[in-house]
């Protein structure tokens, strides 16, 4: 039985009084899932003093492809562990968009956070028009295709995946919970025996989150599915309440 998963994509938000308010809300009652949130870098710090010693994890939203070096502005994973982190996003779909991340780089970069012992949260997903066009297997498919070759079995079996749909990003629109289902199981499915493969029991234990305008009302339902254990969550997860009653679904 895979343990529920619920992280906080806090993106560019936050201040140092803001993080203070929302992390004190999240400490003071105990959920359901296991909950981390993925803060700034600048934040790092306060959620490890201020998160230390609960049963909350945090971590960073993205990690260099590199160990150190003459690579300004980029931040890696060794400092991360440093600051106690459990978790770094990989792939999210703005860095892809954004920042142009391939799927070669998102690979470089989950094994980079496995070689500190951090846990990657591989985010993978497709676009509306790739949905319409069909495609959703197929880029999803390839996206985690990328991170299996790079990987041996052994930190495969240690990556969180996420599927998050990017039509469903922060507009509201969450896929239903067949639909996620659905792509939750093809990319289990994948990890077992397809293009992507890797060994049952890797994909048995494999938690895969979902993620897309996740919210309170509508957690409970998504997470009833089988191979949906758990949430990535945006913009709930800036409200302790709200990140609490989705821990609590
Ligand atoms: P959202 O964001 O919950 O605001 O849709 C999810 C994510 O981008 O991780």
């Amino acid at each position: 039985m895979r343990q529920k998963l619920v992280i906080g994509n806090w993106k560019m938000h936050g201040s140092l009084a803001a993080n203070a308010a929302l992390l004190d809300g999240i400490k003071a009652a105990p959920a359901r899932a296991r909950l981390a949130v993925c803060a700034p870098f600048p934040y790092l710090a306060q959620c490890q003093a201020t998160l230390a010693g609960t049963a909350i994890g945090w971590g960073a939203q993205d990690v260099s492809t590199e160990v150190r070096g003459a690579f300004t502005g980029e931040v890696a994973a060794p400092m991360l562990a440093e600051f106690g982190c459990a978790y770094v996003l990989v792939g999210h779909s703005e860095r892809r968009s954004y920042h142009g991340e391939t799927d070669a780089t998102v690979a470089t970069k989950a094994l980079r956070a496995l070689e500190s012992g951090l846990t990657p949260v591989v985010c993978v997903g497709e676009t509306l028009a790739q949905r319409e066009a069909g495609e959703t297997e197929a880029v999803v498919g390839r996206q985690l295709a990328a991170v299996v070759e790079a990987l041996s079995i052994d930190q495969l079996g240690k990556i969180v995946l996420a599927y998050e749909p990017v039509w469903a990003i922060g507009t509201g629109k969450t896929a239903t919970s067949e639909q996620a289902q659905a792509v939750h199981a093809y990319l289990r499915g994948q990890l077992a025996s397809g293009s992507a493969a890797a060994s049952a029991d890797v994909a048995a234990r494999m938690p895969i989150l979902y993620g897309g305008s996740v919210k309170p009302d509508n957690a409970a339902e998504l997470f009833s599915m089988s191979d949906i254990d758990g949430g990535l969550i945006g913009g709930a997860s800036l409200k302790a309440e709200d990140f609490l009653a989705i821990g609590n679904a």
